[in-house]
């Protein structure tokens, strides 16, 4: 269902009465696409406290260079502020440039890990945290806010380019963590899932047909995997892509196995999309709504995960991303099911991502979208709708095409020092935020 109210903002009477009336002011995001792969403008690099960090080869890699314009992305690094005078620097670096960022631009702050030992330095690096979340909602114009932390540039570089692209349009007030240590560096950053193999559950229609897409457009053999009555629709999106489909109700107690039996070869990327609603109030609701949401969304996510990497498909170097929910981090009311479920989803993902990574090569993450334009929330009734889309940063609803990104980013073969993330797509929703 198209946002209307979007269209109408972007006409000079549109955007003439909702400024009078004191309404949302939802700027049209600038997303990726073959002629515009990168952000509109030069690249400035700010830094706050000393810093140790050699970012300046990493950024030089992403394609943006400093220039006289409006800056399309600003990065600060802030890794070495370790108290209170170092907050006042990124201050000082910021205030004078925030207003000029270009419409749709990018700050990316960078952090340090929290020291434990030094209640100074955690005080600093967590303020951060509340600083980024603060510009990301008042920054406005389609630009968004985020924080990285991490000790060496080389194992961000995919975090950075995505963050720092128009790919990550619908993805603000976010933090995530990077580790040290070797990544890979894909052969072709066009094509970075070249020669891999990938499957998405719930392909057939919505974020997962989206998700199919850009994981094909980044090279990957993509099997589409979707319930037996949406079978001819599998074969449409796998048909389109030159995947592969494969019709199998994930709730199947022996799932993963046939799963591992369809892929004799292995796989690579593990994407747990499939995913379904049955809400009513915990008074209202019957076992079987309970226990269908349950099945779907987490049970079958924890056994074919478990049946995947204990058998060995999945090959070193993988990836699996669960989708989560932001009614699973903030809560909603007629959601109980659901929201139990998505929550289960951020638990499985913190606890297994160590060990997966340890024991099998594989990082594991997870996506929580907010309000997404799918079928699912065209459903939803119009006023509730409508609260949906606009109570966020970027006062708009994100596209499947926004949560695709941001998973083909945590299945990308150099994101290997992101695990255990749980990173929201939800333009900066109030909910939990
Ligand atoms: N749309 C949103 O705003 C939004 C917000 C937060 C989270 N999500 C999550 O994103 C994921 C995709 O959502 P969507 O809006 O594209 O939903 P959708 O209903 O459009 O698509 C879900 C797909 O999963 C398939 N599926 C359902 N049960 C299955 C099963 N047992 N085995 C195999 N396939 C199964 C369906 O047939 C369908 O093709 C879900 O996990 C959903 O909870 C969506």
């Amino acid at each position: 269902m198209a946002d209307r109210y979007l269209s109408f903002t972007t006409t000079a009477p549109g955007r003439f009465l909702t400024r009078r009336l004191g309404l949302p002011q939802p700027a049209p995001l600038s997303r990726w696409s073959p002629g515009h792969p990168a952000l509109d403008g030069p690249l400035l690099h700010l830094t706050a406290g000393k810093t140790d960090l050699d970012l300046a080869p990493v950024l030089a890699r992403t394609g943006l260079v400093p220039g006289d314009r409006a800056p399309a992305a600003v990065v600060l690094d802030a890794t070495g502020v370790r108290d209170v005078e170092g907050l006042g620097e990124v201050h000082a670096a910021l205030h004078p440039v925030v207003r000029s960022v270009a419409a749709s631009g990018r700050v990316v702050v960078l952090g340090s890990p929290l020291d434990p030992g030094d209640h100074h330095q955690s005080a600093a690096q967590q303020a951060l945290e509340g600083f980024v979340r603060s510009l990301g909602k008042e920054i406005g114009r389609g630009r968004t806010v985020n924080l990285v932390r991490l000790t060496d540039a080389p194992a961000a570089e995919s975090t950075l380019r995505f963050l720092l692209s128009p790919r990550s349009a619908y993805v603000s007030g976010q933090v995530v963590q990077v580790a040290s240590g070797d990544v890979t560096a894909p052969g072709d950053w066009d094509r970075p899932l070249a020669g891999r193999t990938a499957l998405v559950t719930g392909a057939a229609r919505g974020i997962g047909e989206a998700v199919a897409e850009t994981l094909a457009r980044d090279g990957a053999h993509v099997v589409v995997l979707d319930i037996p009555a949406a079978e001819d629709d599998a074969r449409r999106v796998a048909g389109r892509l030159g995947g592969t489909a494969l019709a199998l109700d994930i709730t199947a107690a022996d799932a993963g196995e046939r799963i591992a039996a369809a892929l004799p070869d292995g796989l690579d990327v593990l994407i747990h999309n499939a995913g379904i609603t049955r809400d009513r109030r915990l008074v209202n609701m019957p076992a079987e709504r309970w226990s269908s949401v349950m099945e779907v969304n987490l049970a079958s996510v924890l056994r074919t995960t478990d049946a995947l990497l204990s058998g060995g498909t999945l090959r070193p170097g993988g990836r699996i991303v669960a989708t989560a929910s932001i009614a699973g981090l903030a809560g909603n009311a007629g959601q109980t099911n659901y929201g139990a479920s998505k929550a289960g989803i951020a638990g499985l993902v913190r606890s297994l991502a160590p060990r997966a990574l340890s024991v099998h090569g594989v990082t594991v993450n997870a996506v929580a979208p907010g309000f997404i334009e799918t079928k699912m929330t065209a459903a939803v009734p119009l006023f509730i709708r409508e609260a949906g889309r606009r109570m966020n940063s970027l006062a708009q609803g994100g596209l499947p095409v926004d949560v695709a990104e941001t998973t083909a980013w945590l299945a990308h073969p150099a994101s290997g020092a992101v695990n255990g993330q749980v990173v929201r797509v939800c333009g900066q929703s109030l909910l939990g935020a």
